[in-house]
């Protein structure tokens, strides 16, 4: 979604916000615009274009000096992708951009008459306008008494045009940090933004208002108190959130999972047995846990859905998976006992957030599964257990889903074992296959080649079909949704014995089917729903653990999958859907990182 920074300092600033907006990119975007102080006067300058960063490159001033000012990269919401919607939006004395959504603008324009100012369709420019409408001489008192008045999201950077060198922000639910550095000061969405100056930031608290100047950086509540920032600091530093040297972000991510599944298992297998003493959640947390839901979205979803097979299947515990933009407006049927598991890479999506919010009215017993260190989804559960797959920059989540998978697997452990649902033996051993994961990913990147050339075959297709049984039916829903949003190939996962209840009526010649077929307990089963879809014509890639299959009734294209047990395969499986998305995408000419219509981080509802 919107990116946003700005900087005032001792540097010039157009550099530093063009390469900030370029770091943004990952968010999703559709526009690019900057303001500055011109000369670092009281005279505002803006430079916006529908378009990526490079085309506001292109139209930017070489002779620049400016110190002062603040970027954004536009996600449409309100109004088409036009250069009159692109932020920064000036109206009178104030110049700001925003990230969220201004829920009652309609209402605002009626109430304090704002309809003359406007030249966009945006609720952005709606908000600038009530800011400049409210100004009276001074910033901080200005926003205090603005602010109150917007409904929705909103983290905005504003400069008036009497106060040059001074950038001020507040935000309510969208994500905002800063930072003081030698260079100057520092706001952005994210700590990628300003990430080569400086690895220590803060979290803007809601409604507070920051002011920052080259030197110094000061936080004041709506009451007027002075509020300390609480500094953090990431373990990762700037060539995390680099290339180094893969043609994409996505594929080296691809390639970073074994890293970041043992980052994330490692401090948390003690004696062959799951802890998470260092990450405070006591054994006290699993016990009377009457039902467990997991909430979350998208890619997270459904590792929430393995997470679910497994526990359930393990355990015999009820584990209901909801979709986070559904839960939040269902009546939730949660009691004290309840134990409620959010996952989310980000920590901001507002519909994971929304949903916690609403679970806490019901229960304690919430425990969050994010990446992103302070996130408002780690702030706000009882209790949070941390991935450590490092920045997930490409859209595609790849890493964060198998780190979240292996927590879910840590997590089902350990509630087995404090509710004695599973011995210690059987908890071990599960553990010891844990921790292969990672050389298990490693076998299954070296067959990188042979998935590259099937796909070959995919990239003129406009349908496709995931199908498999059990585990291996949750984890052909992530192959989908992968192959579809970042090479806009139609594609459905379908559990693979449901395939003649309606939708083998889509089946017929040359039609790609991924089957896999990698669960033991039903593997026959699934090869002959793959023969019922090859006699209709089929074009079938199969994963299995079979070392070969040459038989051409059954499949078209074998992969092997190295032989572990059944709860396991998930892991290597995912890699090869992960593959065959992302060199689907790229053999159709389509950028994995960034596809059409889509935004890293799902901060509006
Ligand atoms: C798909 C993808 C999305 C996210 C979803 C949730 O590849 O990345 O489906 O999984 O938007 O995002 P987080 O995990 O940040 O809450």
């Amino acid at each position: 979604m919107c990116g946003i920074i700005g900087f005032t300092g001792h540097k010039e600033a157009q550099d530093i916000l063009l390469d900030g907006l370029a770091k943004l990119e990952y968010r999703g975007y559709d526009s690019a615009g900057i303001a500055f102080f011109k000369d670092n006067g009281g005279h505002i300058s803006i430079r916006k274009t529908a378009g990526k960063v490079n085309d506001l490159r292109a139209i930017c001033d070489d002779d620049n000096t400016s110190t002062c000012g603040i970027g954004h990269t536009r996600w449409a919401t309100h109004g088409g992708v036009t250069n009159a919607n692109a932020h920064p939006h000036k109206v009178g004395k104030v110049t700001l951009i925003h990230n969220g959504i201004i829920e009652n603008y309609h209402e605002l324009i009626e109430k304090y008459n704002l309809s003359d100012s406007l030249v966009s369709e945006t609720d952005t420019e709606v908000a600038a306008a009530l800011f400049n409408k409210m100004f009276d001489g001074d910033p901080i008192a200005t926003i205090k008494k603005t602010v109150p008045l917007f409904k929705g999201s909103f983290a905005f950077c504003i400069m008036f045009k009497e106060n040059p060198g001074k950038v001020f922000a507040v935000r309510n639910v969208s994500p905002m940090v800063a930072t003081n550095t030698d260079a100057g000061s520092f706001v952005a969405s994210d700590l990628t933004a300003f990430i080569n100056f400086s690895k220590r930031y803060f979290i803007v608290p809601e409604y507070t208002i920051l002011t920052m100047e080259e030197d110094k950086i000061s936080l004041q509540d709506l009451e007027g108190n002075n509020v300390e920032p609480e500094y953090l600091e990431v373990n990762w530093d700037i060539s995390a959130a680099e290339k180094e040297g893969y043609p994409h972000y996505m594929i080296k991510e691809i390639h970073e999972q074994p890293r970041a599944i043992t980052r994330t298992i490692s401090p948390r297998i003690k004696d062959s047995l799951p802890n998470f003493e260092d990450d405070n959640i006591p054994d006290s947390f699993f016990e009377n846990c009457s039902d467990i839901t997991v909430i979350a979205c998208g890619t997270a979803m459904y590792a929430g859905n393995v997470g679910k097979t497994f526990i359930q299947n393990a355990l015999g515990v009820p584990v209901n998976v909801a979709i986070a933009s559904e839960f939040r407006y269902e009546r939730p049927v949660l009691n004290e006992n309840s134990m409620v598991i959010v996952v989310s890479q980000s920590g901001e999506t507002i519909d994971t957030l929304e949903a916690l919010r609403l679970a806490k009215k019901y229960t304690n017993k919430t425990l969050a599964v994010v990446n992103v260190k302070g996130s408002t989804i780690a702030r706000e559960s009882n209790y949070v257990l941390y991935t450590h797959a490092g920045p997930e920059i490409a859209v595609a989540s790849t890493k964060a889903y198998t780190v979240q998978v292996a927590s879910m697997y840590l997590l089902g452990c350990k509630l087995g074992l404090v509710t004695n649902k599973l011995s210690v033996e059987k908890a071990k051993e599960f553990m010891n296959n844990l921790k292969k994961v990672p050389d298990m990913i490693k076998a299954v990147l070296t067959q990188e080649d042979k998935v590259a050339e099937l796909t070959k075959r995919m990239t003129n297709s406009t349908n496709a079909f995931f199908i498999g049984r059990g585990l291996d039916y949750t984890l052909s829903m992530e192959g989908a949704l992968k192959l579809k949003e970042i090479s806009y190939i139609h594609a459905e996962a379908y559990a693979a014995g449901e395939l003649k209840h309606g939708t083998i009526a889509l089946i017929s010649e040359g039609v790609p089917v991924i089957a896999i077929a990698t669960q033991d307990h039903v593997y026959s089963k699934v090869i002959s729903n793959i023969r019922e879809v090859k006699a209709r014509g089929a074009y079938v890639i199969l994963l299995s653990k079979d070392e070969k299959i040459t038989d051409k009734t059954v499949c078209d294209v074998h992969i092997n999958i190295p032989p572990v047990a059944d709860e396991f395969t998930i892991f290597e499986s995912v890699i090869i859907l992960q593959m065959i998305a992302y060199y689907t995408s790229t053999g159709r000419g389509v950028n994995p990182d960034q596809p059409r219509n889509l935004a890293k981080s799902v901060t509006v509802e």
